[in-house]
């Protein structure tokens, strides 16, 4: 369960979060929608522990962390893995060696034990032929497979996509939609930050909108889709906006 109270962040001169109140319960897939800009990614770093809030409180698993130390930190993020927008493999590594990174920087598992997690991780992402090869050897889709059989492989209970879908052709998209749909029901929490509605409509049993750095939508995808608030209605149907000048002008890298 993560929980996230009036949290209020800023970062150099910018106030990036404003008033964001959101929970996310056990087990629940909950999808963060938003313009470029809008504080997506921020948002996820806040939950890792990255980004301390000026103000307001994070609680993983009804424990608050707005305050823990640094280096009293590593346990709780041992309950969370990201699966990052790039995959973020390292290119030196095998695909084995990067699944079973963490498993081993850990040291708590017998080599036979991280070599069965990380055989059944990659199983599940349907990728076990290609445990030997390099990240460069593989498509985007497939490194964000093995993202996913990274964070898998981890053993956390928690964990979370920053756009998991952006730069994958349809097939790919649906394919990760479907693992996220598949480690919901193993009972995994999930936070999916995306702006991509397809995925967005596929993963999410509930839906958050962030516009500017606030929440200004918290529903199920029916309620988003029957929303009348412009900003919403916006984002949902863009082609009236995307010639406008004053639309141009305003994104201007989400001026506040
Ligand atoms: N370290 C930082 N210092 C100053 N401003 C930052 C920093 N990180 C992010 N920002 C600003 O915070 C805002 C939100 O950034 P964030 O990366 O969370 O957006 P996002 O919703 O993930 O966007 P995208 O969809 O493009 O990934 C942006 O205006 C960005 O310029
Ligand atoms: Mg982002």
């Amino acid at each position: 369960m993560i929980t996230l109270t009036d949290v209020w962040l800023t970062l150099g001169e910018r106030q990036v979060l404003k008033e964001i109140s959101l929970s996310v319960p056990a087990g629940e897939t909950k999808v963060i929608l938003g313009g470029s800009g809008s504080g997506k990614t921020t948002i996820l770093r806040v939950i890792l522990g990255l980004y301390r809030p000026d103000r307001g409180s994070l609680l993983i698993d009804g424990q608050d962390i707005t305050a823990t130390r640094e280096r009293n930190l590593t346990e709780v993020r041992q309950r969370m893995a990201m699966v990052f927008q790039g995959a973020a493999l390292f290119d030196s590594l095998t695909v084995r060696e990067n699944v079973g990174y963490r498993l081993w920087e850990q040291g708590r598992l017998s080599d036979a034990m991280i070599e069965k997690s990380v055989r059944d991780s990659l199983q599940f992402v349907g990728l076990e032929y290609a445990i030997d090869k390099m990240p460069a050897e593989l498509s985007g889709g497939m490194k964000k497979r093995v993202g996913i059989a990274r964070a898998l492989a981890s053993g956390a209970r928690i964990i979370l996509y920053d756009e998991p879908t952006a730069g994958l052709d349809p097939i790919n998209t649906c394919m990760i939609s479907r693992l996220i749909q598949l480690l919901k029901s193993k009972g995994v929490t999930q936070v999916v930050v995306t702006h991509d509605l397809a995925t967005a409509y596929r993963v999410a049993d509930r839906i958050v909108m962030i516009h500017k750095g606030r929440m200004i939508f918290e529903g199920n995808p029916k309620e988003l889709q029957s929303s009348a608030d412009p900003d919403i209605r916006s984002f949902l149907e863009p082609d009236g906006q995307c010639f406008d000048s004053e639309a141009f002008a305003a994104s201007e890298i989400g001026e506040p």
